[in-house]
């Protein structure tokens, strides 16, 4: 099954209750949270109250945090309690990677595990057994809007070839005109910014990259 997880950073910030709203009934499963501290990347978002807001009005949602944070160990908790149901952090960011991971499940979320275009898939195999997700960046992390990198895709496959059977999600860049590829390249989750966002037609755009 092929999850779409809009990324709600690319919705208006005057009116995310509308734009979601319209993705959500255009069939979309997830909701894409980036949560950035100006620090791991050069960018600021949003806090927990989102994530609580939008577990207040949309219960029947999947709602995946996406920490791009260089101390994810401070806040990851702070998440769990405004209602998400996934918490992915960067291999890349500071402290005890596998503790935290076991503290997210402990918590009862699902636990994932994002990279970035320069990290190689053996820098994450000793996690395979530790997270549900893993979040493949197809773009520098920090901003939407930004053009997918294939090269990346190819780290889908070497998940699975490791023996990975739980959630592949790309991140970054995902449209209509390569949403296909990324899927046969592996992926069952698509996260998409600016294409779902800005779309005419969002029914048509999630159908077209074969969600179901
Ligand atoms: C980038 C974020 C992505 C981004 C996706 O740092 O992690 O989730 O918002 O937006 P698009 O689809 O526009 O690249
Ligand atoms: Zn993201």
């Amino acid at each position: 099954m092929i999850e779409i997880a809009p990324s709600v950073l690319a919705a208006d910030p005057l009116h995310v209750h509308r734009d979601v709203s319209r993705l959500v009934a255009a069939g979309a499963q997830v909701l894409h949270l980036d949560i950035m501290d100006g620090h791991f990347v050069p960018n600021l978002s949003f806090g927990p109250q989102m994530v609580s807001a939008l577990r207040r009005d949309f219960p029947e949602m999947t709602l995946d945090v996406h920490l791009m944070l260089s101390s994810p160990g401070r806040f990851f908790k702070d998440f769990a309690n405004a209602g998400a149901d996934e918490i992915t952090l960067h291999c890349e960011a500071d402290g005890d990677i596998p503790a935290m991971l076991e503290a997210i499940r402990r918590l009862g979320k699902k636990a994932g595990i994002s990279l970035k275009p320069a990290t190689k898939v053996t820098e994450v195999l000793p996690y395979i057994e530790a997270c549900d997700l893993f979040l493949i960046m197809t773009v520098e992390p920090g901003f939407g809007g930004q053009q997918l990198m294939p090269g990346m895709l190819d780290k889908l496959g070497e998940l699975r070839r490791a023996g990975f059977d739980g959630t592949l999600s790309v991140d970054g860049g995902v449209g209509r005109n390569n949403c296909r590829h990324v899927v046969e390249k592996g992926a069952t989750r698509l996260v998409m910014g600016t294409a779902a966002f800005h779309s005419a037609d969002p029914k048509a755009l999630f159908e077209g990259c074969g969600a179901r």
